[in-house]
């Protein structure tokens, strides 16, 4: 491992306000996507898709690392360029999700264990040759009755690290993923109490497999309260519970912190990076920036459609949403910025 290559590519990926932008979707997810607008479900729109996102004029300026899914790294645009060279021609990092997928975990219904260690060491050193320069690995955290349990959150905090540890082995730097999923009816607290109990195993395993913090980023929710419960607090309120479980739990060492959008809308994903940039920025000791999939990439999408013809503008609406996002991290987005 070489460790100041790791610190480097972390630096990288979180410098200039810059921030992440997943678009990985297993190709299961990428279809439910493309049915629910109608788009057909093909190898073929997935790369047209995919081509439309990464040549998009001027991404560059807002996105730092773009991380693909295994089918995407080995495809090529539509005039045979490697999409990995489309994305390092636009100034991006390109990485990689590497788990297969979160599965039923054995003995705890409702609840989910991320597969994909087997054979983990022989992968990553493909996608290295490939170009990949980080990768990512998605823990699903559920709140429910009774539930997270002990058995579920330690079995995915375990994995994440043993991943994390192969990673850097490797000379990938980790996106260590522990999502606490905001669909339900909790309360911000319950969130909030989840998701510190969550980091500190997290964090606990990350030390015990001899992970170097100064070389992963770490991707975790935003402190929410569930979808559907009736209290919904301010986006201030979300951004000071959001910062203050931070700061209980993530060591200064983690130069990065890249939030997942989870579901949330475009435009209150921006309002709350921004709350907090702006509220704590001179007071952080690592980077509060973003890694979205669907909160950058959803209005593209249903603009493309698709459609050959609507790339172009499909392109601005991405472009925007990667702008604005940008500026959250810089704490200089405002709602103005919707209207142009
Ligand atoms: P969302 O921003 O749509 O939650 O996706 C982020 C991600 O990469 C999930 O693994």
């Amino acid at each position: 491992m070489n460790a100041q290559e790791l610190i480097n590519t972390t630096k990288m990926l979180v410098a200039g306000n810059k921030g992440l932008l997943a678009m990985d979707e297993s190709n299961t997810t990428c279809n439910k996507r493309f049915a629910a607008l109608g788009i057909p479900q093909n190898e073929n729109t997935r790369r047209a898709y995919r081509e439309m996102i990464v040549t998009t004029p001027g991404l560059g300026e807002s996105i730092s690392g773009a991380i693909l899914y295994d089918e995407t790294i080995r495809q090529q645009k539509k005039d045979g360029t490697p999409m990995v060279k489309a994305i390092m021609d636009a100034g991006i990092v390109p990485g990689i999700k590497v788990d297969s997928g979160a599965k039923d975990l054995a003995g705890h219904p409702g609840e989910k264990i991320t597969e994909g260690l087997d054979g983990l060491r022989d992968r990553l050193n493909e996608y290295v040759q490939m170009g990949a320069r980080f990768a990512k690995w998605r823990a699903v955290i559920t709140i429910g009755n009774g539930i997270p349990s002990k058995g579920c959150i330690d079995a995915n905090a375990h994995a994440l690290a043993r991943y994390a540890a192969l990673c850097q082995e490797a000379g990938l730097v980790p996106i260590v993923e522990p999502e606490v999923l905001m669909d339900g009816d909790h309360t911000l607290q319950k969130c909030a109490e989840v998701t510190e109990l969550v980091l500190r195993r997290v964090f606990n395993q990350l030390y015990t497999q001899r992970v170097m913090l100064e070389g992963i980023i770490l991707k975790p929710n935003m402190v929410l309260p569930g979808l559907t419960c009736p209290k919904q607090e301010s986006v201030d309120e979300v951004a000071d519970a959001t910062v203050n479980i931070l700061l209980r739990t993530v060591p200064a060492a983690v130069p990065g912190i890249a939030f997942l959008s989870g579901g949330q809308s475009g435009e209150l994903a921006s309002a709350r990076l921004n709350s907090m940039n702006v509220r704590f920025k001179s007071r952080l000791p690592w980077a509060l920036t973003f890694s979205f999939a669907r909160a950058i990439q959803q209005p593209a999408l249903e603009i493309w459609h698709g459609e050959d013809t609507h790339v172009s503008k499909a392109q601005k609406a991405l472009y925007h949403r990667a702008a604005c996002n940008r500026a959250a991290t810089g704490g200089e987005y405002n709602t103005g910025m919707e209207k142009t």
